[in-house]
């Protein structure tokens, strides 16, 4: 065990607007069965605010730890769509639960959450109690709505988890890399629309993260057997099915949001454990494998035995 700790707070937060794949085929080239079937998405969530969505999440994350705000020692948001150069999305976060810690933004696009995750156990390790991290990205605002490429895969959403140091679970070991030479082929510039080759990403992603995978489950002196439950970053369930595959664990172990929310970037894997906790399918002592994917080529996976 790296680092214990417990998570004690959760919430995920998806705005309002609904965007069906019907609705895309009134404008898009496409049709709702070749989205259901290339990627596994039937909607997605639009109109988000990237800090407005990461405070709501935080708040309910707050509520559920049921600890004051004026007790933590850091709050991290994961995003790379939030809309000013600066301060950090965090910073609001920060001012609207009254906190009186450090607050800053980390951006490894759709592997966002597990690197702030991560970062998160490391401050613990070095003597904080309890840190909050958020993922929150609204990817509605930067996708080009007549590429068809692009706009059927994206969505916006947040989600949080409070951590604290102590108890019998925490983070087990876990893997980051990135292929910068490959960053062309996922990218958004400055007040531009994101730019995607689907089809190298796609392989890109589901080499790096099954190879991710294998680093950290050798590390843990763990196999695949080992992993209760698989939350992967929500783009394409054919990437989730693959990666199981080539790695030897069951679908079923895997918890999908994607089908209702798209790839909401560094939304997706808070919301995912979000869900899954509310349906009472992430138990204590659980071993809870989380991988993160995306633009950069970033990457990143943890494994975490679970302790609420
Ligand atoms: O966080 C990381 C974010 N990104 C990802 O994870 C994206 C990874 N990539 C993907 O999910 C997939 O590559 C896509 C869903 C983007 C595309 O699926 P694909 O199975 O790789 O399709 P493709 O690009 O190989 O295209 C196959 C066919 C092409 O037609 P032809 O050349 O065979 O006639 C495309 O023009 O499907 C066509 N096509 C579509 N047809 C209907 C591409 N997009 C669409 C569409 N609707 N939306």
């Amino acid at each position: 065990m790296i680092q214990p700790a417990r998570a004690i707070g959760w919430a995920s937060h998806l705005p309002d607007e609904v965007v069906t794949n019907d609705d895309l085929e009134r404008t898009l080239d496409t049709t709702d069965a070749w989205i259901r079937e290339r990627t596994g998405i039937s909607e997605r969530r639009v109109g988000g605010h990237p800090p407005s969505m990461a405070v709501t999440a935080a708040c309910e994350a707050m509520a559920v730890a049921g600890c004051e705000a004026s007790t933590l020692d850091l709050i991290l948001v994961a995003t790379s769509t939030t809309d000013q150069h600066l301060p950090a999305a965090a910073s609001r976060v920060h001012d609207a639960l009254g906190a009186n810690c450090g607050a800053f933004d980390i951006n490894a696009a759709c592997s966002g959450f597990v690197y702030a995750l991560v970062t998160a156990y490391g401050f613990l390790a070095t003597g904080m109690k309890r840190v909050l991290v958020v993922g929150s990205d609204a990817m509605s605002r930067i996708v080009d709505w007549q590429d068809r490429g692009t706009a059927i895969l994206f969505g916006d959403g947040a989600g949080a988890l409070v951590l604290e140091a102590g108890g019998d679970g925490g983070l087990v070991t876990y893997d980051m890399g990135t292929d910068s030479a490959s960053r062309h082929i996922l990218y958004c510039d400055v007040g531009s629309k994101l730019q995607m080759e689907g089809r190298e990403v796609f392989k890109v992603a589901v080499r790096s993260v099954v190879d991710s995978i294998q680093r950290a489950l050798k590390a843990a002196e763990m196999d695949a057997g080992d992993i209760d439950v698989f939350v992967p970053h929500q783009a394409n369930y054919r990437i989730v099915e693959a990666v199981c595959s080539r790695l030897g664990i069951p679908c079923e172990k895997s918890v999908n949001t994607l089908a209702h929310t798209g790839n909401t970037s560094a939304g997706s894997i808070p919301v995912a454990i979000a869900h899954a906790l509310e349906r009472g399918r992430i138990h204590d002592g659980d071993t809870v494998l989380l991988a993160g994917f995306g633009a950069g080529m970033s990457w990143g996976s943890a494994i975490v035995r679970w302790s609420a």
